[in-house]
C-alpha cells in the first residue's frame, strides 16, 4: 500500500527513513511538554474525539447492561487498571493527545463530573465521545451511535457558551474551537457489520454511498457547531486481524483479500469526500489531514522486525488459533511480551501499534503515505 505512493524511490531507504521517522519522534514523545521543564504547553486549546472502539476511553462503562473491560484490558495502563479502552494500556486518542502536549485523551464525556469539567466548560482540554461498537451508520451496533455522540457535543457547547459567556471577556468559545482538534476514527464497525451479513461485493458501492452521505452529515454537523480542524482516522485493513485471519486456512501468513479491499476502498473515497468537501466551499474555513490507519497496519503487517514487532499475526490476548477464537476474557491467557506485538485482542491493536500508529500520521512526512493531504502536525499549525 504505502509503496504504491512511493513507487520511485528505493523500498530498502523507504523502510530506514520509516523506522528513523518513528523512533526519533517516539523518542520525543511529549515535545511541547518537556520544552519547558513539566508545565504543559498545548499546541491546540483542546481535542474532541468522536468514534469507535480506537479512541474510547470508557464511555461505554457507562451504558447501562453494559459490562466493563476487566483485566487483562488496561495491564499497561498507570497503575495497571482497566478503564474501558480496548487496550492494554493506552489507544490512539491517548497518543495523538500527547503528541499535542496534553496528558493523555480528555476524558470520557459519560465520566464528567462538575468537578472534572471546568476546564472544559472553558474550551480546554476538551473530552471524548467516542464508544465501541458504534460506526458511521446509526444502525451499526448498539452503543452510542456518532450522531448521539455529535449531540452529547452540542451539549458542551452550550455549556462552554453559557459559561464563557458569563465570564466575559476573549477568546470566544467559536475562536477557541476552531483551534480545537476533532479527531474522528470510525467505519470499521460499520465494516465488520457488512461482512457479517455476507453481503456480496456487488452490494459495495451502495454500502459506500450510505457510508459516504452519512459522514458527510456528522461533518457537516460539527462544522455548525464550529469544528474546523479535523484529524480523520481512515478505517484499517479488517482482513489482517487476527479476528479474521482466522477465518481464513492460511490466515497464519495471509491477510482476507476480500476484507482488506472492502476497506481499502472505502479510504479512497474518503479521501475523496474530504478534499470535494473543502473545495466545493461545504466545509468553509476548515482544514483537514486524512491520517491512515490502513498504511500504518499494512506497513508493520509487512515489516514487522524493522517496527520492533515479532508477531503481527495473532492476537497476544485470547485462546485458541492465532489467539483469536476465544476472546480476551479475564481467564484468558495473555503474552508477557506486549511490545512485540501488533494486537492485543482479536481486533485492536496493542498500546504499541497505537503510539506507532499515532507517531506516523502525527510526523510522518506525507511522502510516507501515512496521512493525506498534510501530516497531523501541519494540520494543527495551519491558520
Ligand atoms: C454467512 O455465511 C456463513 C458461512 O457461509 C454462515 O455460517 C452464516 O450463518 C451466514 N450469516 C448470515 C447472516 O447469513
Ligand atoms: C445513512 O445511511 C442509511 C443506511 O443506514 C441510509 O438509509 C441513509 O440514507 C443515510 N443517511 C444520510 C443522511 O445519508
Ligand atoms: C469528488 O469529485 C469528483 C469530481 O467531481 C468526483 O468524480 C468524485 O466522485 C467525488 N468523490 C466523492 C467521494 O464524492
Ligand atoms: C473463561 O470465562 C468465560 C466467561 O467469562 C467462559 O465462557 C469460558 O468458558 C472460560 N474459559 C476457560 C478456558 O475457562
Amino acid at each position: 500500500m504505502i509503496t504504491v505512493s512511493i513507487a520511485s524511490l528505493n523500498k530498502s531507504v523507504i523502510m530506514v527513513l520509516v523506522v528513523l521517522v518513528l523512533v526519533c519522534v517516539g523518542l520525543l514523545a511529549s515535545p511541547a511538554a518537556a520544552a519547558t521543564g513539566g508545565e504543559e504547553v498545548h499546541l491546540v486549546p483542546a481535542v474532541y474525539v468522536f468514534g469507535d472502539s480506537t479512541v474510547d476511553v470508557g464511555n461505554n462503562q457507562y451504558l447501562p447492561g453494559n459490562s466493563a473491560l476487566q483485566l487483562p484490558y488496561g495491564i499497561d495502563f498507570p497503575h495497571s487498571r482497566p478503564t474501558g479502552r480496548f487496550s492494554n494500556g493506552y489507544n490512539v486518542a491517548d497518543f495523538v493527545a500527547k503528541l499535542l502536549g496534553f496528558k493523555r485523551s480528555p476524558p470520557a464525556y459519560l465520566s464528567l463530573t462538575p468537578e472534572t469539567s471546568r476546564q472544559i466548560l472553558r474550551g480546554l482540554r476538551g473530552a471524548n465521545y467516542a464508544s465501541g461498537g458504534s460506526g458511521i451508520l446509526d444502525t451499526t451496533g448498539n452503543t452510542i451511535t456518532l450522531t448521539k455522540q455529535i449531540e452529547y457535543f452540542a451539549d458542551t457547547k452550550a455549556k462552554m457558551v453559557a459559561n464563557v459567556d458569563s465570564q466575559g471577556g476573549s477568546p470566544s468559545v467559536d475562536e477557541l474551537l476552531s483551534k480545537s482538534l476533532f479527531l474522528i476514527s470510525d467505519g470499521g464497525n460499520d465494516m465488520f457489520a457488512f461482512l457479517k451479513q455476507n453481503r456480496s461485493a456487488m452490494e459495495a458501492p451502495s454500502f459506500y454511498s450510505d457510508l459516504l452521505s452519512n459522514y458527510t452529515r456528522h461533518l457537516l454537523a460539527l462544522h455548525r457547531l464550529g469544528a474546523r480542524r479535523f484529524g480523520i482516522v481512515d478505517v484499517p485493513p479488517l482482513g489482517c486481524v487476527p479476528s479474521v485471519r482466522v477465518t481464513s486456512p492460511d490466515g497464519e501468513s495471509h491477510c482476507v483479500d476480500g476484507a482488506n479491499a472492502l476497506a481499502g476502498g472505502f479510504n479512497d473515497l474518503l479521501r475523496s469526500l474530504m478534499a470535494n468537501l473543502t473545495a466545493s466551499g461545504a466545509l468553509p474555513g476548515a482544514t483537514y489531514s486524512v491520517g491512515s490507519s490502513y498504511a500504518v497496519v499494512s506497513y508493520l503487517t509487512a515489516h514487522p522486525a524493522a517496527a520492533g514487532f515479532r508477531e503481527v499475526a495473532a492476537a497476544c490476548c485470547g485462546g485458541g488459533r492465532l489467539n483469536a477464537e476465544t476472546g480476551c476474557t479475564p481467564n484468558a491467557t495473555y503474552c508477557s511480551d506486549r511490545d512485540e506485538y501488533m494486537f492485543w485482542d482479536g481486533v485492536h491493536g496493542t498500546q504499541a501499534t497505537s503510539r506507532k500508529g499515532a507517531v506516523a500520521i502525527f510526523s510522518a512526512p506525507t511522502k510516507m503515505g501515512f496521512a493525506a493531504p498534510i501530516n497531523f502536525k501541519q494540520l494543527v499549525s495551519s491558520s
